[in-house]
């Protein structure tokens, strides 16, 4: 469906992580949640002053309502924090090229950080079919795995320092499940870590998408503000690509690390 201008009703809007900064905000919103894919994003009009809208991937959705969790990290998100329960959104979306969900195998979800949500719907239509590898700086981060196991998906959490989980980094967990069989492999979280997951798919010959994340300005493909190079297909070369029309998931091996 082709983006769409729409007013949401906040139905909650809690931190999710005590001491963190991390909330979750439940959005009635039936003409949007129809037609929203996962992976795709929203542009939220934080209503902090100015024009720019910020983009928000879409953790989760049904018929009517879409669920999505955000880190506050300036005035925006902020000022999304604050909103009220009951109160009014104002939407731009459901934008971007989504997860291709493979009708049948195994399908490995890895995630880091914030970038575990948008791993969120894919797990809901995966089931017991999905394999979660979430990776934390450390135990006092640690969030979200319920999202996963709700939704019938395993889920293996690993920490940088070990303080919860598996020590190590989510990589590692990659490695040792694609040593054990093959798996289609999403992957969302900071641009290192994509780029060491990639290379690990890679090396086992493993599909793998992965969902971008660019500073935006328009979100609708016409700033250029978002623009990524990525590999041309059957043939030498690179070229630009917008993540938030074009992306932001792409296929992770025609991206340029
Ligand atoms: C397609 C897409 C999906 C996203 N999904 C989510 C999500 O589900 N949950 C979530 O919490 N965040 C998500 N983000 C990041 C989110 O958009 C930014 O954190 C937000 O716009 C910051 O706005 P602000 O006004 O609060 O902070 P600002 O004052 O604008 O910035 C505060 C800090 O965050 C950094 N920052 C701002 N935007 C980005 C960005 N796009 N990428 C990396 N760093 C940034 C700035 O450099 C600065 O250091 C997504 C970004 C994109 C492009
Ligand atoms: S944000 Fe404007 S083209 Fe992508």
């Amino acid at each position: 469906m082709n983006p769409i201008l729409a007013k949401g009703k906040i139905l909650s809007n809690r931190l999710l992580l005590e001491g963190g900064l991390l909330y979750e905000m439940k959005i009635l919103t039936p003409e949007m949640a129809a037609g929203a894919l996962p992976g795709q994003f929203v542009q939220v009009d934080c209503g902090e002053g100015t024009s720019l809208r910020r983009p928000i991937s879409i953790c989760d959705c049904d018929d009517i309502t879409l669920t999505l969790c955000y880190d506050v990290r300036g005035k925006g998100t902020l000022a999304m924090a604050k909103m009220p329960v009951g109160g009014e959104i104002d939407l731009l979306g459901p934008i971007g090229r989504g997860f291709e969900i493979p009708e049948q195998g195994r399908v490995l979800l890895v995630g880091g950080g914030i970038g575990i949500y948008p791993l969120v719907k894919p797990a809901s239509l995966l089931g017991g079919r999905a394999k979660a590898l979430l990776g934390f700086r450390n135990a006092s981060l640690v969030n979200g795995v319920e999202y996963f196991t709700d939704y019938g998906a395993e889920a293996l959490v690993c920490t940088d320092d070990g303080s919860y989980g598996v020590h190590g980094f989510v990589t590692s967990l990659l490695e040792e499940e694609l040593k054990a069989g093959d798996a289609t492999v999403l992957i969302c979280g900071p641009m290192p870590m994509m780029k060491a997951a990639a290379a690990v798919c890679a090396k086992y010959g493993a599909a793998a998408q992965v969902s971008l994340e660019e500073r935006m300005g328009c979100g609708v493909g016409a700033c250029l503000a978002c623009v990524c190079k990525i590999k041309v297909k059957d043939g030498d070369g690179e070229k630009h690509a917008r993540v938030c029309v074009d992306g932001p998931v792409f296929d992770a091996s025609e991206v340029v690390w």
